[in-house]
Formats: C-alpha cells, structure tokens, sequence
C-alpha cells in the first residue's frame, strides 16, 4: 500500500518529506519519491528502492523550498523502477502527482491521450492521471483537479502540484485514506494519522470526493462542486510515542505489549464502575429489541474476530448470527431488512471490500461499525461507530486490533442482551463483565512469552506446515492462530474446527505433524481430548493451549501444554490468542521474515 506525505509551510520542506515518508514505511514499498517547488520550478528526485536511495539521490542536488510532496510505492500497475516511482509528470514538468489507489479506467485515458500525441514514460496509471490534468488545465489548481477525478474511475489519494499554482497542494480521495494534518503556521497531509503525530494531532479527514488546498499560508476546503466549505479539526489524543517502536524490536512486538492497555482503553470507553455504559454502544432499547438477526462482516483478522464474538451474541442475546466474509458477501445477494443489524468490523476503516458491503446494506438495514482508526470512511459511513480503542497499529499482522475488536462485540452483546429484557440474565452478564475487568491484568503475564515459545517457535521454523484446531470460540482462535502464522512466518497452516478432522483432513496427519489444539471450553474438554487422542495415535505432535483448571485433563493426552488463566468461556479469545500470537512472532524471526512488512501485504487493503 502506497504512502502519500505533503507539507506547506516555513520549513524547508524536503527533510519534513523525508521524516514523513519513513513514518509510512511499515506500509511496504518498493521505490519513493519528492517533489519540491523552489520558487522557480518543481523539482523532482526519486529512486528504486529504499529510502535510502532517494536521501542519496537528493544529497547530490539539494532541493530548497518550502512546498512538497512525497511518496513511497508499492507496485500495482507497472514494475517497482525509478520512471514507475511516484511523483509522476506531465510532460512538461510542470505538474507532479502521487496516488495510492487503483485507477481502473487508466487504459482507456492513456490511449485517448496518446492519441492526441502524448508521450507516456512510465507504467504506471497514476501517469495517466497527472498527463490528464495537464491537458485540463485551465488555471486553477482545485478546478483542475475535480475536472480530472470525474474522468476517472477507480480508487484514489491524490497529491498534486504545479509550476503553474506555485506554493500550492491540491488533495483529493476516493476510496483510499487522506488525512490533512493543522500544525502551527504549517500544514501537512498523509495517508494515515500515525505519520502525522509528530508534528500535529490536530486532523481533518478528507471526505470521498472534496478536495483540499494546502499552501504555507493555510488550508481550505471545498465540496465536490469546488465550492468553499469549512471542516472541523477533531484533535488526536493518541500520543505521539503511541506510533513509534519505542524499546522495542518491531511494532508487532510492541503492539502484542500493548493490549492489556488497549483493552483497558475500550473497557474505560464502554464501562464505568464495573457497569456497563448501555448508552455508549449507540443503539437505542427500542432498535436493540427489533433486530431480528445480527450480520457481522469483516476480512482476515476482523472476520476472525466476528467469528469469536458471535458466541457472546447468539447466547447472550438468544439472535442468530450470520458471520460474512465480506468480499463474499458482496458478491451474494444477502436478503436484508429493517431488523437485520450488519455490523462492519475493520481496524482501519479502509479495506475496500468491507466498505462494499457496508454499502450494500446502507439503507436497508441498521448498520455499525467496529472499527479502530478515528474518522476513517467506515467510522462515517456507517449509521453508528463503536470504536475499538487499540490506538495507531502500524504492524501490518494485527494483534490489538483484533483483540479489542473481540472485546467490542462482546460489550455490544452483553449491551444488547441489557437492553432485550429476559435474555442473558443479569448474573450471568454480571459474571462476564467482572470477567472483563480481569484481563488486562491476566493478560500482562501471557504478553511477556517466554522461553517455552521460542522453543516451540524454533521447532516450528523448521517445517513446512501446521495444524491449528479447536471448537467453539478456539475453532475461531485456532483461524485467527493460523493467519498469524501464515502471514509472518510465511509458514503455510491450517486451522481446523476439530470436529471437522475426521471427515477427511485426518489423512493428512502423519508421524511428526504439529498440531496445536487449543482447549480452553470446560463443556467441550473431553471432545478436544478425544481429538487430541486421534491426532496423537497417528503419530502427530500435540501442544495444547488449555485453560488452567483443564490442563489437569489434558495431561498426558498432549506432548506440551501451555495454559491461559480461568476466565468466563466467552473471553478466552482474548488471552488465548496472546501466546499464538507470540509464536507466530518468535517463529518469524527464526526464518529470518519482516515482521512488521511482511512480503505481499499491506496493512490496509484498500483495493479490491
Ligand atoms: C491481519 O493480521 C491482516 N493484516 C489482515 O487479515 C487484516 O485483518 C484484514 O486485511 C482486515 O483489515 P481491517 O481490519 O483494517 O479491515
């Protein structure tokens, strides 16, 4: 996923760029680029790469100025090279441009320009873009720009300039996140909130469609029709150490640290006293009593999370639950009405295929977002928020998002339960919340891993493939284990509801597989052992993770055991999931991977 980093204002704008751009490298690039107006032209450096290639292409010609923009790629259309390297030009030089998104039509424009005679030096289609605007040009920055997105079709985050608006940065989005950062007498605009933390929390999101003007003097807004509009600043309180690696080796290291804080946060957000803030979860008793059926939608991870959270909804709330993947979802036609409740579950409010189906169902049902990036598309889109509190989560693997992502539907069960009088009785969500309270603290000790990870972690290095299996809740902390594993590790797994393994998959247990068989339902012990007790009789390799008080019935049954504190069944996903968290982690650096910028992945899918 690109990164896109602007700035106006009394600096020199080039080592702002810079420092904005290696915020954004956890995005994951390939090559990087500046533009710069210095008074007299626009001038441009950019390189294959790293970072450091283009600090060494701009070291041998410096660039003065006070107005820039710069970009970090990651290919899409057209190989990683420095003619593909954003900024891209016109012609003439006279107009730079970066982009993250996809322009779907880019074909169609570059041929209508080519025909009219020009000359195309790259392969990008964010190249079609800025020729398209030269040719659109009528002396306007803001009219220009809104001239040429209703040309296009796709998704996009467009920063541009031009010779001919000195001073000026013209942005605009669709699809793909752009955030104005209002610092003191300086204006920025990036990708995402974390790059711009060090220098301003105080952020206006852009909306689809309405574009901005940054100049050193200040920013102004304008609606799709370039009339002038004024938007509100929402000031950040995520602190700025919150986005940096602080002591430690890697974000994701970090993050996996910082959950018991995180959910502490989402804890103090949707509780006070140990009592449920009915109000904060943004349904009224009377919406809460006419839904008939909760949808929860999600990619990866979030889905994952709404594959844990649906238990909490089914038996708390005696609903049906449907849990869609999304980009499943919008290709099927899901009949839905007005008591159907469709909740949207992303960390950053931004991936694309979650965005359509949150569209889809807009308008004939009630829909929620849980979603962890303050003011992203997902935040507004949908009819209410319930944000998850994690704070800025730069790894591209998520850990705390999930985590308070799992706790957010939790609290919303138990809050709809309160408000659909009869279901779930009082004591029993009583239990679950003081359950609640607990983990933070339950949870400090199991993000501290230990030498019985790297051990495991070195053992798994080793092979080629794993088996994750469980039922219940551990079925979806066993998919959530697995991802894990597969997108750090690069080591291929599969997770497996354990009920599942005799219809077939069992043929593929031999002398020496791994399997991890997470056991942390009393009511389903015995079923977990009698799997363990298959696997195990053809020769597999079983580490257990079980909640304490099971352990004792597992002994013997597994070759390792690794225990979670007792806590309420429904809340397991959450301590559970710290330990396979960690060994996929130790597991990844054992074979040597990125683990923060994991090869292939971007931390915000935002195409489709
Ligand atoms: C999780 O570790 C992955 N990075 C990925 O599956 C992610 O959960 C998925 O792309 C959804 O992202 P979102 O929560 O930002 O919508």
């Amino acid at each position: 996923m690109c990164g896109i980093f602007g700035y106006a204002g009394p600096r020199p704008a080039l080592p702002v760029l810079m420092d904005g751009l290696r915020r954004l490298e956890y995005r994951g690039y390939d090559s990087a680029g500046v533009a710069v107006w210095d008074g007299e032209t626009l001038a441009v450096r950019k390189s294959q790469g790293r970072l450091d290639a283009l600090a060494r292409a701009v070291a041998d010609g410096p660039l003065p100025g006070h107005t820039g923009i710069g970009h970090t790629r990651w290919a899409t259309h057209g190989a990683p090279s420095g003619p593909n390297a954003h900024p891209q030009t016109d012609a003439s030089g006279r107009f730079a441009l970066v982009h993250n998104g996809i322009i779907d039509n880019a074909a169609q424009l570059r041929a209508e320009l080519e025909r009219e005679g020009v000359a195309f030096r790259s392969q990008t289609d964010t190249e079609a873009v800025v020729q398209l605007m030269a040719k659109l040009w009528r002396g306007d920055l803001v009219a220009c720009m809104l001239e040429t997105v209703r040309r296009l079709q796709g998704s996009y985050a467009l920063v541009a300039m031009s010779a001919f608006a000195p001073g000026e940065i013209c942005c605009i989005r669709r699809d793909s996140p752009l955030v104005v950062g209002l610092g003191e007498g300086e204006r920025f605009v990036a990708s995402d909130i974390p790059a711009l933390l060090p220098v301003t929390r105080r952020v206006t999101v852009l909306r689809d469609g309405e574009p901005a003007l940054l100049t050193a003097e200040g920013c102004r807004f304008f609606d799709a029709d370039g009339r002038p509009v004024e938007r509100g600043a929402e000031q950040i309180a995520w602190q700025r150490q919150s986005a940096e690696k602080g002591p430690y080796p890697h974000f994701m290291r970090k993050e996996i640290s910082e959950q018991p804080s995180a959910l502490r946060a989402a804890l103090s957000a949707y509780t006070k006293d140990g009592a449920l803030r009915g109000e904060a979860l943004g349904l009224s008793p009377r919406e809460a009593r006419r839904i008939r059926r909760v949808v929860l939608v999600g990619c990866g991870s979030a889905c994952h999370a709404a594959m844990a959270g649906r238990h909490g909804l089914e038996r708390l709330c005696r609903l049906p639950v449907a849990v869609e993947i999304a980009s499943e979802m919008r290709h099927r036609d899901l009949p839905l009405d007005e008591r159907d409740l469709c909740v949207c579950i992303s960390q950053s409010g931004e991936t694309a295929d979650t965005l359509a189906a949150l569209r889809l169902a807009r308008g004939r049902c009630r829909t929620l977002g849980v979603v962890n990036a303050v003011g992203s598309t997902l935040a507004r889109e949908a009819d209410s928020v319930l944000y998850t509190h994690a704070g800025p989560e730069i790894a591209v693997a998520t850990t705390k998002g999930y985590t308070t992502q799992v706790l957010v539907l939790t609290l919303l069960a138990l809050g709809l339960a309160g408000m659909r009088a009869g279901e779930a009785d009082a004591q029993e969500r009583a239990a679950l919340l003081a359950g609640m309270a607990r983990l933070p603290a339950q949870m400090e000790a199991l993000t501290e891993g230990g030498e019985a990870v790297r051990r495991m972690a070195h053992a798994c290095a080793g092979r080629t493939s794993l088996f994750y299996m469980g039922r219940g809740v551990d079925y979806a902390q066993a998919l959530e284990a697995s991802l894990k594993m597969k997108e750090i590790a690069y080591l291929h797994s599969e997770a497996y509801a354990a009920g599942e393994l005799k219809h077939g998959t069992i043929a593929l247990v031999e002398p020496g597989t791994q399997v991890i068989a997470l056991a942390t339902q009393p009511a389903l012990l015995a079923k977990m052992a009698a799997n363990i007790h298959e696997v195990r009789s053809r020769g597999a390799r079983v580490l257990a993770l079980a909640a304490r008080s099971l352990s004792e019935g597992l002994r013997g049954e597994a070759d390792e055991i690794w225990t979670i504190p007792d806590t309420e069944p429904l809340l397991t996903p959450l301590l559970g999931i710290v330990p396979m968290q960690l060994l996929a982690y130790e597991t990844a650096l054992a074979r040597g991977c990125d683990v923060d910028k994991p090869r292939n992945l971007a931390k915000s899918v935002t195409v489709e």
